[in-house]
């Protein structure tokens, strides 16, 4: 894929190129989709709309719309997703008629904040994704609402009450977590804070807790078991602790965490909870909520007695568990007759991949859960399959 320039975004935003784009599908050979696309138009505008096919189809994974829309790549892999930007601007900045998006990007935030019916200045440092932001508020019907400002913001002045801020987490071309490699840096972002009533700020989930600030709130978001991001909220936006929740079912868990969590041996069940509560460090406050016990204070599976149905954890019947030896899990394997095999893994040193490479690869029949964890000091496994509902 070749990197976007002006030029190409201003062929791409003409009328002729969305009609070409409307009905391409850029199934098959792509040598044999460029070379019908080169009768039509110049090579150069051929591999613009081919790319941009290809970036619509991956960004349907994050937008409902994205054949609406116009991509960079790494602007969209940084885009947030349209579930969880949506149900931020809905639940987190719900007093709030306006807000700030400092840092837009292709307006994966914007675009939420405007739908759940925001004002919202919308600022963007980099021309081409300015110009694509502005591209796609127009062509979703948000012109309205969205005010797409291409600039600095540390140069803008502002009147919202509430910002929102998305910073780069890539320093030259590389991804980063460190809070002090973001662009713009951290510290720019926390001043922010001295100049409206409430700052949220997306981060990676994988940050330094010690790096966020005294006073901020910290809370983590999963979507779909993926853990997606932190947030960290300042003045009217912070919370009284730290909180996980999972999307889409909006169940939330929220701090302080219990001390301790009851500590047994495998019982019937096994959870896996979701890696936002796991990430919060409520792992004890869920599983008082599931009454259920850790199968070992260092490793974040919980058992209990009955399944209980909950959003912020998976709930699997144990079916067996035992030391882990390849050779039992094969016995086990057999006498359960035809099974497709899924491997997770906590504090287990055995690689899941080249695990399934030793078995039979059966398929169809039931749907088995092979948890390879630690218990007792030693390698264990345990093998269950989903309760039926
Ligand atoms: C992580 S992306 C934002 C993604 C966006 N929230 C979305 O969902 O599409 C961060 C963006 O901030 C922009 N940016 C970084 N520093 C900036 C600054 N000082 N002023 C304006 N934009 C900035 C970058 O160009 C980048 O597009």
């Amino acid at each position: 894929m070749r990197p976007l320039s002006l030029e190409a975004v201003d062929f791409l935003v003409s009328q002729k190129a969305q009609e070409e784009l409307r009905l391409l599908k850029p199934a098959g050979e792509p040598l044999r989709v460029l070379a019908g696309l080169r009768r039509r138009w110049s090579a150069d505008e051929a591999a613009w709309l081919y790319d941009q096919a290809l970036l619509r189809r991956r960004a349907a994974a994050k937008f409902s719309e994205a054949d609406l829309m116009l991509f960079e790549g790494e602007a969209l892999e940084q885009a947030s997703s349209e579930a969880v930007a949506a149900w931020r601007a809905r639940e987190l900045l719900a007093p709030y008629e306006s807000v700030a998006d400092l840092g837009s990007g292709i307006g994966g935030d914007a675009i939420a904040f405007a739908r759940a019916g925001k004002e919202v200045l919308a600022v963007e440092k980099n021309p081409l994704r300015a110009a694509i932001l502005r591209y796609n508020v127009a062509a979703l019907g948000l012109s309205e609402r969205v005010s797409v400002v291409e600039a600095d913001w540390r140069d803008l002045s502002f009147e919202q009450r509430v910002v929102f801020a998305d910073p780069a987490r890539r320093k030259q071309g590389r991804r980063s977590v460190r809070l002090r490699d973001m662009e713009p840096p951290f510290e720019d972002v926390l001043a922010l804070s001295e100049r409206v009533e409430g700052l949220l700020v997306k981060l990676a989930p994988a940050l330094d807790k010690d790096e966020v600030p005294a006073g901020a709130s910290l809370g983590f978001v999963s979507l779909r078991g993926e853990l997606k991001e932190a947030l960290v909220g300042l003045g009217s936006l912070a919370r009284k602790t730290t909180w996980a929740v999972a999307l889409p079912a909006q169940a939330c868990l929220q701090g302080p965490e219990f001390p301790a969590a009851a500590v047994s041996a495998p019982r019937s069940f096994i959870y896996e909870p979701d890696p936002a509560v796991i990430r919060a460090g409520l792992l004890h406050k869920l599983a008082a909520r599931l009454g259920a016990a850790q199968i070992n204070e260092r490793v974040a599976y919980l058992s209990g007695d009955e399944c209980r149905n909950d959003p912020l954890a998976g709930c699997w019947r144990i079916l067996r568990h035992a030391p882990y030896r390849l050779k039992t899990l094969r016995g086990w394997l057999n006498e359960l007759g035809p099974a497709s095999l899924d491997v997770k893994r906590r504090h287990n040193p055995v690689d899941p991949q080249e695990l399934l490479k030793r078995l039979p690869q059966e398929g169809g029949g039931r749907r088995l859960t092979l948890f390879l964890t630690r218990l007792r000091g030693e390698p264990w496994m345990i093998l269950a399959e989903k309760p039926q509902s």
